[in-house]
């Protein structure tokens, strides 16, 4: 099927949008040169875009459609909200559905609290370490993505020439960052236990929490080690510092989320994406003990949330639905497609003359073009021209049909089996075959 796919009316849209929005873009992460794919409709594994192209999705909104599109259980739950009212300025029991569903399943969610990103609960979870402990700082490692809260966006993009050497100094992202910001973080090296140690002893004393993600996309998409997180619940729970796993990408791991698997239990746990059912969401969840910092039924709370949207019905509803529809089976038998893609896919970049590697673990994985051996952020940064082949080769996925995220990310969705597994294998190869002719044309 497809190559080189008609898209006049996507580069037409762009060129609309640039009247309207700086760089034509109001998502940095979705900015595409010479211009995005405009889509306009879903359904199950597929999407189409505005010029009738049909492709099969990998992307699923940044992993959080994990049922796809037009799923009928979610669909007909926000149908039903939809005509009972939007939002209110009064909760709503299907707030008290979504965290009985989400506490049911993970034995250390006692208490949630709802947010509308994954970013703002990031936020608000460091908020509750910052009161709980009335320490300042936070720790997080180098390169690991946590959203878009000023303190957990520094050293989100260190270069080589930045990376760390035991300084922990961090690195502002964006220009204008106060250097007060810079000055509350800690960075530490993902999975390396000596070097973190070395950078947290400095700190224990004025850190309120250490943030890790079990599977930090831009570091690689590589799990942390258990050694790794046992020696941080064991260094936080010692120097009374609080340990947030940041399981915003990770919950669909397992029916009990990322850090559980692994048997350690954080303090604070945030998630988003996949629990909203595809609307915006956020969570912050744990003990309740710790969630009493939020508590307001004794005066003013240590940390006060509001917010005109958290808790809306559209996503409470939407959350639920897209919850009970992903039983503990269908999640293992998402994982097990999972590990049938990284395999096949890494086969196919073996007998490739350009080589590469896949990483991820469940449902995620995530492609990387050229010999290498990820395992830290570091070994996954993409130099510029790395960054450029690894654009070209997502390009030649896109005309073969296969949208897989900038990164090289992938995020399989329930309506997949392993026909559809079969078909990415099928046209991944085909785009490998393309870059390698590509790349030998321009040796010669
Ligand atoms: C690990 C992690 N934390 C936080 C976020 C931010 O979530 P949101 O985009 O909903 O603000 C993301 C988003 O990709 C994420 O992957």
């Amino acid at each position: 099927m497809a190559c080189q796919h008609q898209t006049s009316i996507s580069r037409l849209a762009l060129e609309r949008a640039k009247k309207v929005m700086p760089g034509g873009n109001t998502r940095s992460s979705v900015y595409e040169a010479p211009f995005p794919l405009y889509l306009k409709s879903g359904n199950g594994a597929h999407v189409v875009d505005v010029d009738g192209n049909a492709y099969l999705d990998f992307q699923n909104n940044f992993t959080a459609l994990i049922h796809g599109y037009d799923h009928p259980g979610v669909n007909s739950a926000l149908m039903a909200q939809i005509r009972r009212g939007l939002s209110f300025a009064n909760p709503t029991e299907s707030e008290i559905d979504l965290a009985e569903i989400l506490c049911h399943r993970v034995p250390f969610f006692e208490q949630v609290r709802f947010t509308n990103t994954g970013s703002e609960a990031v936020m608000m979870a460091i908020k509750a370490a910052r009161a709980i402990t009335r320490r300042p700082k936070i720790a997080k490692c180098e390169g690991a993505y946590h959203g878009n809260y000023d303190y957990v966006e520094v050293s989100l993009d260190p270069v080589p020439a930045d990376w760390q050497t035991g300084a922990a100094k961090g690195k502002a992202y964006n220009d204008g960052t106060p250097a007060s910001v810079l000055a509350e973080v800690v960075v530490i090296p993902f999975n390396d236990v000596v070097a973190t140690e070395r950078v947290l002893e400095r700190h224990k004393k004025t850190l309120a929490c250490v943030v890790v993600d079990p599977l930090p996309s831009r570091v690689g998409l590589v799990p942390v080690d258990l050694s790794y997180l046992r020696f941080l619940r064991e260094f936080t729970a010692r120097h009374g510092i609080l340990l947030i796993s940041d399981e915003v990408l990770s919950f669909r791991l397992s029916y009990r989320g990322a850090i559980s698997t692994y048997g350690v239990e954080p303090d604070l746990c945030t998630f988003g994406k996949i629990v909203g059912g595809g609307l915006p969401i956020g969570a912050v969840a744990g003990r309740a003990e710790t969630m009493r910092v939020f508590d307001p039924s004794r005066g003013k709370p240590p940390v006060s949330q509001s917010g005109t949207f958290t808790a809306n019905p559209l996503s409470m509803v939407a959350g639920a639905a897209a919850m009970r529809a992903l039983s503990e089976v269908e999640i293992e038998r998402l994982n097990a497609l999972g590990a049938q893609a990284r395999s096949q896919l890494s086969a196919a970049l073996a007998a490739s003359a350009v080589g590469g590697h896949v990483t991820g673990a469940g449902s995620l994985f995530c492609v990387f073009i050229g010999d290498r051996d990820v395992k830290d952020y570091a070994s996954a940064y993409h130099a510029w021209q790395q960054r450029q082949r690894l654009s070209q080769f997502i390009a030649l996925c896109r005309d073969e049909g296969i949208l897989l995220s900038r990164i090289g990310l992938g995020a399989l969705s329930t309506p997949m089996a392993t026909a559809e597994i079969a078909t990415l294998t099928v046209r991944f190869g085909r785009a490998l075959a393309k870059l390698a002719d590509t790349t030998s044309a321009a040796v010669a």
